[in-house]
């Protein structure tokens, strides 16, 4: 059972790291986008916060296996914690299979469908990303796919299947049916982190005993 932090907010990573719960880290164009910073400065600072068995997933992006290829050896040269992302397409499954082959983890994103994820395990994939949030947004059953992954990846004869890493996970639930469908990790952006220590009863228990602690005589 493994969490991630879907963010490219190094402060934010930085606090949540602290708890030593977190276990990486995915990024997107969109998040490096929002952190106004060059990727690779956001990654080498990512990666620093973590230990070299965490993976902090930094996207390639490009219309060539070759280009991604330049762009992941930039990424992976920063340290053994690197997890190169690629998108679900011909072109990025050659290179899921040209690093997986030299022993570079990769990380196949945007996953809506098994067949996909079947490609991804032929291909050597660490991880496959089934998009949950998108997925419902499309009338898809984002846990669905997750659970008919699952199956697909337990029946299957291959060795070591890649890890369901589930991501655009949009509520608190979807962590929740996430792993009961049998996802290895989550990636989640840091507001869903905070909601999940949350509950009123909580709240209201701890009140109840601040009180009553008051009302303790201490010696
Ligand atoms: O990890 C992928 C995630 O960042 C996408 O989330 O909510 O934009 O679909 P969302």
């Amino acid at each position: 059972m493994k969490i991630f932090l879907d963010t490219s907010d190094v402060e934010v990573i930085r606090q949540h790291s602290e708890t030593g719960m977190i276990d990486g880290v995915t990024t997107n164009p969109t998040l490096m986008m929002q952190s106004g910073r060059d990727p690779i400065d956001v990654i080498k600072d990512i990666s620093a916060l973590f230990s070299d068995d965490s993976s902090i997933s930094a996207e390639v992006v490009a219309d060539t296996a070759e280009e991604m290829i330049s762009q992941a050896k930039q990424y992976y040269s920063i340290s053994s914690n690197i997890t190169i992302k690629v998108p679900c397409t011909e072109e990025g499954l050659k290179v899921c299979k040209f690093l997986s082959d030299k022993g570079i983890p990769v990380n196949v994103t945007l996953i809506f469908s098994t067949t996909q994820a079947i490609l991804c395990a032929k291909a050597g994939a660490k991880y496959v990303s089934p998009f949950i949030g998108r997925c419902e947004d499309n009338g898809l059953s984002g846990i669905g796919l997750i659970e008919s992954i699952r199956t697909i990846y337990d029946r299957s004869n291959i060795g070591h299947p890649p890890e369901i890493l589930a991501a655009s996970i949009r509520t608190t639930d979807h962590v929740t049916n996430a792993f009961i469908a049998g996802t290895d990790i989550v990636t989640l952006p840091p507001s869903i982190l905070k909601e999940m220590y949350k509950h009123d009863l909580t709240d209201q228990g701890i009140d109840q005993f601040d009180k009553d602690w008051k009302k303790v005589n201490h010696k």
